[in-house]
C-alpha cells in the first residue's frame, strides 16, 4: 500500500506521522514544492521508527511527481493554513489553482488512486478535484467531516466530564465555521442520548464551540491546526487501506442525496478500499434538514467563485 501525502507542512507531516505509527503502509511519499523540505520531514519521521516501531518507509521528494507514481492513496494537503480572523472561503483564490495542479499530477502518475482533499476550502476544493480529474466518484473524498466529528466529541467529552471513548456524535454540511451541522439529537453517550445529561444552553455551547473549533485553534497558535486534522486523514487513509468500511461524515458528490447535487458536502459515507462505498442518508428532521439545505447553498456560493 503506497500512500503519498501532497504539502509537507503541519497537516502533512502529522498525517503521515500518524500513518507511519498505525504501521499499516508498506510506503508513504511526502511532496512539497518547498526545496529539501519533504525529504527533511521524512528523514525526521524515519529516525523515529526504531523508537516508535513502525516498518512504514517514509520519503520525501521536492516536486517530483515520478516518486508518487502508482500510489493506491493520495492525500493533498497543499496550499496557504488561514491565519487568525479568516474564513476557510478566503482561501480560495491561492489554494484552488494548487489544487488543480496537485490532483492533476497526481492522477497523472496514479490513474488508479483514491484522493483525499484536505485543503480549504474543503468542501470546494474537493468539488475541483472531482471537476480537473474526472476521477469516478467514489474515488474523490474531502475530509472535513472526520474532523469536525472528532472535535465535536471532545466537546461532548468536556461538557458531559467523561472520557471521548464514552461519547459519540457526528458533524455533517460544510467544513466552515458557519455551515456544519454537529447533531445534537442524535449524540450519545454510551447509547444514551446526550440531552438525557446536558441542558439545552449546555448543547448549544457545545454545538457552537464545535462549529468554529478550527478557529479557535487558528487563534490559539497564530495558523491552522494540524494533530487533529492529521489524524483524521489518517483515520480515512486506514480506512480505505485496510478495507474497514467504516462511517465516516466526509465530503462526498451528492446526486440527488439530501435532496442535494452537484456539489461535495458533508455527509455520512461508509469508507472502504473502493473509497466511498455508500453515501448514507440520514432521515433528518425539518430544522436539521433546513440547516443542511442552507449550507449547500454556502457551499455553491463558494463553488460559483471557481469560474
Ligand atoms: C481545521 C482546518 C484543517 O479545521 O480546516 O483545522
Amino acid at each position: 500500500m503506497k500512500v503519498t501525502v501532497v504539502g509537507a507542512g503541519a497537516v502533512g507531516a502529522s498525517c503521515a506521522e500518524y500513518i507511519a505509527l498505525k504501521n499499516f503502509a508498506s510506503e508513504v511519499v511526502l511532496l512539497d514544492i518547498k526545496e529539501g523540505y519533504a525529504e527533511g520531514k521524512a528523514m525526521d519521521l524515519m529516525q523515529t521508527a526504531s523508537l516508535m516501531g513502525f516498518d512504514t518507509k517514509i520519503t520525501g521528494t521536492t516536486g517530483d511527481y515520478a516518486k508518487t507514481a502508482n500510489s493506491d492513496i493520495a492525500v493533498i494537503t497543499s496550499g496557504i493554513p488561514r491565519k487568525p480572523g479568516m474564513t476557510r472561503e478566503e482561501l480560495i483564490g491561492i489554494n484552488a489553482g494548487i489544487v488543480k495542479t496537485v490532483a492533476t499530477n497526481i492522477v497523472q502518475h496514479s490513474p488508479n488512486v483514491i484522493l483525499i482533499v484536505v485543503s480549504n476550502p474543503m468542501d470546494t476544493m474537493t468539488y475541483l478535484a472531482h471537476k480537473v480529474t474526472g476521477l469516478p466518484k467514489n474515488r474523490i473524498i474531502g475530509m472535513g467531516g472526520a474532523l469536525d466529528s472528532a472535535r465535536f466529541k471532545y466537546f461532548l467529552s468536556q461538557a458531559l466530564q467523561c472520557p471521548q471513548s464514552d461519547v459519540d456524535g457526528i458533524v455533517l454540511g460544510m467544513h466552515s465555521d458557519t455551515g456544519m451541522i454537529p447533531l445534537t439529537r442524535l449524540a450519545t453517550r454510551n447509547s444514551v442520548p446526550v440531552t438525557q445529561f446536558l441542558s439545552i444552553d449546555k448543547l448549544t455551547q457545545v454545538l457552537e464551540d464545535t462549529k468554529v473549533g478550527g478557529a479557535t485553534l487558528t487563534k490559539l497558535l497564530g495558523t491552522s491546526a494540524w494533530y487533529a486534522p492529521g489524524a483524521a486523514v489518517s483515520s480515512m487513509v486506514q480506512a480505505i487501506a485496510c478495507d474497514q468500511k467504516k462511517l465516516f461524515p466526509c465530503s462526498v458528490l451528492l446526486e440527488g442525496e439530501y435532496g442535494l447535487s452537484d456539489l461535495c458536502i458533508g455527509a455520512p459515507a461508509i469508507i472502504g478500499k473502493n473509497g466511498v462505498e455508500k453515501i448514507v442518508e440520514i432521515a433528518l428532521n425539518d430544522a436539521e434538514n433546513a440547516k443542511m439545505k442552507e449550507s449547500a447553498t454556502a457551499v455553491k456560493g463558494t463553488n460559483a467563485l471557481l469560474n
